[in-house]
């Protein structure tokens, strides 16, 4: 089945399709139809062709997703569980090479690119060998499992002229970029904080997931799957939910914080290392097993100014972010982007006068009422717009802008550094978390140093 029947994000699409329309009345719609819609036919040279290693959760949906794209192939697919080898199949719909082994789609010269769906604690490894194997590359976010591995991959890329676009899909969004144009053009003022939250509360939100039925160490590569994580006997679970263990995932920052910060990153036109970093949070409601936390809350510095991001796996509650400036404020939302314009002056005489003896009041309210109240008929109307649009966290425009930068050789917006930097701001949160105080990152040493 294809996995878009079955994903959170298009389980929410629908519902909020639903809300869109009954909204959609006062309200404006970005054309989000990128152009490929018009695209009939693409000829043999123009046609990308890509292999993909991880056809998981998510490498299942870059996978269709990639090959409805005009002007692509899938000509092979690694994972080393076989199930997963029968879904690339059924997914393609015609006989493509199916292996355990990724190297193999490395070897084969006629494949250009590779779809990296892997977990995690695997990204490094995989970035690194295809980009030393002269391939394009697609991985997923967070791009790395931890700072020394970002490092490395920004290394690997910049020693080749190869693409290489990370998976966090905001950056391809119609409304972040709207969002993008909006705060250049001056309608909030001076930025003064960002503000963004997202909650969950079930057991798959929390990464509880079903380990396939017939999962045995018969058709999975078990100790290739650890990978360089501690040898431990095969455990079903330990494949299915990584995220909850910091020895293959990188929790709630890396799987859920990275996407506010890209989100963030590319609204704002900025590509950088927060200046420092103070999180909070712990396991309160899935007491599974997992070390990694299912609330966790960080406070960043950016461009001297406070970024707050609250994570919790333990209440659900609306994903939205804020950026908030001295003439209003922009909510971004999965389906939409509303602007509230604020005068940021006095509507009425202070309440501060409430303390003045009662003539004085009384003659600082009547000056004030001269001096500030409109002609009749010409009073000031702010009034909020808000706009609807694609799903900001919709593949198909992301998976279209690698694959066009693959035929133009054109830089992407999303590098290997710009999402080194959203996943480093992930590891700080982390490393802020685990060792209780604030963290920095060290740009001498490349390492992340205790503010306390
Ligand atoms: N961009 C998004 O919105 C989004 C959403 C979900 C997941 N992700 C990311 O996608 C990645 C995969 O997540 P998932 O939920 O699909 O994981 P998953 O566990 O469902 O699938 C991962 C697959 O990779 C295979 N694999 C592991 N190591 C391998 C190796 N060395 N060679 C070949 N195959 C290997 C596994 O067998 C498994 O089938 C993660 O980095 C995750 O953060 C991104």
């Amino acid at each position: 089945m294809p996995k878009s029947l079955l994903s959170r994000r298009a389980f929410l699409q629908t519902t909020a399709v639903a809300a869109g329309a009954a909204l959609a009345s006062n309200s404006i719609g970005l054309d989000a139809e990128p152009s490929y819609v018009t695209w009939e036919h693409s000829p043999a040279s123009d046609r990308v062709r890509f292999g993909i290693v991880g056809v998981g959760m998510e490498g299942s949906g870059v996978l269709a997703t990639a090959v409805a794209l005009p002007g692509t192939e899938c000509v092979a697919a690694a994972d080393l569980y076989d199930g997963r080898h029968t879904l690339a199949r059924e997914i393609v719909g015609k006989p493509i090479k199916t292996t355990r082994r990724y190297q193999e789609l490395l070897d084969d010269k006629s494949v250009d690119a590779i779809l990296i769906a892997v977990p995690d604690h695997w990204h490094r490894q995989v970035v690194v060998d295809s980009l030393a194997a002269g391939k394009d590359v697609y991985c997923e976010k967070p791009m790395s499992h931890n700072p020394a591995d970002g490092l490395a991959m920004v290394a690997a890329a910049k020693k080749t002229d190869r693409i290489v676009q990370i998976g966090a899909q905001r950056t391809s969004s119609v409304l972040c970029a709207k969002v993008r144009e909006m705060i250049g053009n001056g309608a909030i003022g001076d930025l003064n904080l960002i503000e963004a939250t997202l909650g969950r509360n079930d057991p798959t939100g929390a990464w509880e997931y079903p380990p396939p039925p017939d999962l045995s160490p018969e058709n999975l590569d078990w100790d290739t799957w650890l990978g360089a994580a501690p040898k431990k006997p095969f455990d079903p679970y330990a494949f299915a939910r990584w995220r909850c263990w910091k020895e293959y995932g990188t929790g709630v920052a890396g799987d859920l914080l990275v996407h506010l910060i890209s989100g963030m990153q590319f609204s704002l036109g900025i590509n950088e290392v927060p200046k420092r970093v103070s999180a909070f949070g712990g396991i309160y409601r899935w007491k599974d097993g997992r070390n990694m936390p299912d609330v966790q809350a960080a406070l960043f510095e950016y461009m001297g100014i406070p970024v707050y991001m609250r994570l919790s796996l333990g209440c659900e509650s609306a994903e939205v972010t804020r950026f908030q400036g001295s003439k209003g404020m922009i909510e971004l939302r999965e389906f939409s982007v509303t602007y509230s314009p604020q005068a940021g002056v006095d509507t009425s005489p202070s309440y501060y006068s409430g303390g003045f003896p009662g003539a004085m009041r009384a003659a600082y309210v009547k000056k004030w009422h001269e001096e500030h109240d409109p002609t009749p008929g010409k009073e000031p109307a702010t009034e909020s717009i808000t706009i609807n649009g694609n799903d900001y966290d919709d593949l198909r425009p992301h998976l279209w802008k690698f694959f066009e930068a693959v035929r133009s050789r054109k830089p992407v917006v999303q590098d290997v550094v710009f999402g080194h930097n959203a996943a480093l701001a992930c590891h700080l949160a982390n490393e802020s978390y685990f060792r209780g105080v604030p963290v920095r990152w060290d740009e001498a040493s490349q390492t992340i140093k205790s503010l306390a």
